[in-house]
């Protein structure tokens, strides 16, 4: 049977879509593999510039593998299928892609390829000629968006002990910088029913973690098939927080414009959900929020963190932030700093604006210079640092509730688990813990992690 790789760009929604291709491909024989695989599939982002920029150079590379051994199948799929100018420059450009096809349709790509192998034995190898003149790829199929949810999809996981649980599907929010509700479509609740199915097989299979996927989990709507109620997210929580044998309940993401009363509650309630939430910000500047069309203000999303801190003490929050949004004057950008010392984050995500093709910002006259966007983007950071490196220095000498992810990549003998903080924590202990929830006192701490000791219960 074939092997195959996967290589994936992107978020977790589409590193759990690749968990799913896995599932589906494991399930029809195939075997995954780093070396000289049969099969490549590269699930691609459109988020930001480089992502684009990696994908065509991993082609690049491909290519040389593909001309040197014809049998080899190159896939595409991901955020960037589902752009058109994409596929065109992919037809101009690499017309010998064999499968391509879109975030839609994940669950139809075991047929497709083997409709492409089958293709090929019938039709022969194409010779360069040929597919320099095709202009065609041997299989694609792409769909603008779809109502229905596919359910029962298998998928492989890529640790035994934590697994990552869509909920939602889309975006309706539009933020004018985001290609996201483009690429993903409209937003997309599953049934609660489902969900909470999925998560009792998970947690039966020993994960311990889960974490809710969707761009926007604040908005989940979905219908009970027992009686045609709509749940919310809130009434997601309260529902898993129920659930025998799962131990931690996380989410991501969850936009700041509808983080209910609710919600915030619940952190204190549900001993299951971790003291942890990413809240995007992108801006401190109520102005640029609004061209962002982010839907809150700066005080509005200030207000909420005080309450979240209030209601739940010791809540880590993390964010995302965006320098250099067309038109952000100095000032405005003295605002996202002032905004990021007050809220002292404990980690955050920085990007560079990107225009994206097809979405308004891009189309924004007043794009900001690129040296600006690097220097305003380093006097960022460098606050952003002092913030985390702060935050974890108050872990110092407290016992902290560890789950154990695996050994460290690069120190022999040291052990790599996270907080109900999600706080990164590294520490000696044998590999029989992986997997485990285990008592760890910190000892000390820095930017982007903790260092610790193993205690006793
Ligand atoms: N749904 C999530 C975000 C998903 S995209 C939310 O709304 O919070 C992840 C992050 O990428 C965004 O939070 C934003 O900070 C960043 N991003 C999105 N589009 C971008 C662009 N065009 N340029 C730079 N960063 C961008
Ligand atoms: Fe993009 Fe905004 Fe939707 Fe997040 S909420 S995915 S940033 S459009
Ligand atoms: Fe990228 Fe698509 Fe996620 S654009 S960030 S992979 S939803």
């Amino acid at each position: 049977m074939k092997s195959y790789q996967i290589i994936t760009f992107g978020c977790q929604m589409n590193e759990h879509d690749s968990e799913v291709i896995s599932g589906m491909l494991t399930q029809r024989g195939y075997t995954e593999t780093e070396q000289n695989p049969d099969i490549v599939i590269i699930n691609t982002c459109s988020i930001r510039e480089n992502a684009d920029k990696r994908f065509f150079g991993t082609l690049g590379q491909l290519k040389k593998v593909k001309i040197a051994n014809p049998d080899f199948a190159v896939c595409v799929c991901g955020c960037m299928m589902q752009q058109e100018h994409i596929t065109k420059k992919l037809r101009q450009s690499y017309p010998w892609v064999d499968v391509v096809f879109g975030t839609h349709n994940i669950h139809e790509f075991p047929d497709m390829l083997e409709e492409m192998f089958e293709r090929r034995a019938a039709e022969g190898e194409w010779t360069v000629k040929q597919v320099r003149s095709s202009k065609e790829f041997r299989v694609d199929r792409i769909y603008e968006d779809r109502d229905e949810i596919v359910e029962g999809l298998p998928a492989k996981r890529l640790f035994g002990h934590k697994s990552f649980v869509n909920i939602m599907y889309g975006c309706n929010n539009f933020c004018t910088y985001c290609i996201v509700p483009y690429t993903r479509g409209r937003e997309k609740s599953r049934h609660p029913e489902d969900i909470l199915d999925e998560v009792r097989g998970l947690a039966a299979d020993g994960v311990k973690e889960v974490t809710l996927l969707g761009q926007n989990v604040n908005s989940y709507r979905g219908k009970s098939k027992a009686d045609g109620k709509t749940w919310d997210f809130t009434d997601l929580i309260y529902a898993l927080n129920e659930l025998e044998g799962l131990e931690r309940i996380r989410f991501m993401t969850s936009h700041p414009k509808d983080l209910s009363d609710r919600l915030i509650e619940a952190f204190g309630k549900c001993e299951k959900l971790c003291n942890y939430i990413h809240r995007p910000v992108q801006s401190g500047s109520s102005s640029v929020l609004k061209r962002m069309n982010r839907k809150y203000t700066r005080e509005q999303y200030l207000e909420l963190v005080r309450k979240l801190r209030e209601t739940v003490p010791g809540i880590a929050i993390s964010t995302d932030i965006i320098v250099g949004f067309p038109g952000e004057t100095e000032e405005e950008f003295e605002e996202t700093l002032s905004l990021a010392k007050e809220v002292c984050y404990d980690s955050a995500f920085t990007f560079l604006y990107s225009p994206r093709q097809g979405t308004p910002a891009a189309e924004y006259e007043d794009q900001i210079p690129e040296e600006v966007k690097h220097e305003r983007f380093n006097r960022l950071v460098d606050i952003m640092n002092e913030g985390s490196k702060s935050r974890n220095a108050a872990y110092v000498g407290r016992v902290c509730r560890v789950l154990v992810d695996g050994p460290d990549k690069k120190e022999s003998g040291i052990l790599n688990g996270r907080t109900e903080e999600f706080k990164l924590v590294d520490f000696e202990g044998p590999e029989e813990l992986v997997g485990q929830i285990i008592n760890v006192k910190i000892t000390s701490s820095n930017t982007f992690s903790l260092r610790g000791e193993i205690v006793n219960d």
